[in-house]
């Protein structure tokens, strides 16, 4: 069986292979620059004994990325989890992107995963598979920073819920993580209300609960309760918050 991480170059994507060739998992590993994604099979391959793949694609020009794996994927064994912790946020991302830059933020965090789940999804049936998406706490509620991003994450949760509603849980499993703040290059710089978490530890979680069925978890679980708080402060109040 293959499991296929798109982003796997960084952060968390890179924790999850590193756990998963850990525990015997043959990987698709996907992101940007093949030579990153060289160097981390190369070193998966010496620690692990790992099966490793890998496919350099650039997701914010890619129309049809689902065909590409679809190719790579026809000369391995059989798809069975497909995992997606792949995303961009911007800084500037707070009313003052032109058209473009909105453009490459969906592409990479809404249109990839949504084209690579539509054409993986026969493959994923055909085995019980799993789809893991991560989403994030910024989408809990629409505010003035990260526009595009928590709109596009939001759209993850919708996605989450059509799998779910669409394919009964015995031909698919679908969880959806809906994550806090992780020490990776997505936050590096960036003045943070709480400690990021190391992603290692998210990765550990992520693997251990590949085998279940359908979920929604909040990740560290205390941005459960955040998320709760935020969601329930009345208007005028939440307004005033501009941090
Ligand atoms: N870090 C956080 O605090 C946080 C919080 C909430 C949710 N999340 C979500 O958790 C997931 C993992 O985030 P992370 O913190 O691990 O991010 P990260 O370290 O920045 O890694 C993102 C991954 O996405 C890939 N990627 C980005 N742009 C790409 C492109 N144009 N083409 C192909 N691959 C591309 C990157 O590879 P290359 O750039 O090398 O191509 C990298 O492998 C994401 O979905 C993120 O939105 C993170």
């Amino acid at each position: 069986m293959t499991t296929l991480i798109v982003g796997a170059s960084s952060g968390l994507g890179r924790a999850l292979a590193a756990e998963l060739a850990g525990r015997g998992h043959e990987l698709l590993l996907v992101s940007s620059d093949a030579r990153d994604l060289d160097a981390i099979a190369a070193d998966l391959t010496l620690r692990c004994a790992a099966r490793v793949h890998v496919l350099a694609l650039e997701l914010a020009h890619e129309a049809d990325p689902g065909a590409r794996l679809s190719q790579v994927l026809d000369a391995l064994p059989a798809l069975d989890a497909l995992l997606l912790p792949v995303g961009l946020s911007r800084t500037d991302d707070d009313f003052r992107l032109d058209a473009a830059r909105i453009g490459q933020l969906l592409a990479i965090n809404l249109h990839a995963p949504l084209a690579i789940v539509h054409a993986l999804l026969p493959r994923l049936r055909a085995n019980r598979g799993v789809v893991v998406l991560f989403g994030s706490v910024a989408a809990v509620r629409g505010r003035g920073r990260n526009v595009v991003y928590a709109g596009a994450k939001r759209a993850l949760e919708s996605l989450y819920e059509s799998l779910r509603q669409r394919h009964a849980t015995r031909d698919l499993r679908v969880q959806l993580y809906r994550l806090g703040f992780l020490a990776t290059n997505l936050t590096h710089g960036t003045a943070l209300p709480i400690a990021a978490t190391d992603p290692a530890r998210i990765a550990r979680i992520v693997a251990a609960r590949l085998t279940r069925g359908s979920a929604g978890w909040y990740l560290p679980r205390r941005f459960a309760l955040i998320a709760l708080i935020v969601r329930c402060l009345p208007w005028p109040l939440y307004r005033r918050m501009r941090e």
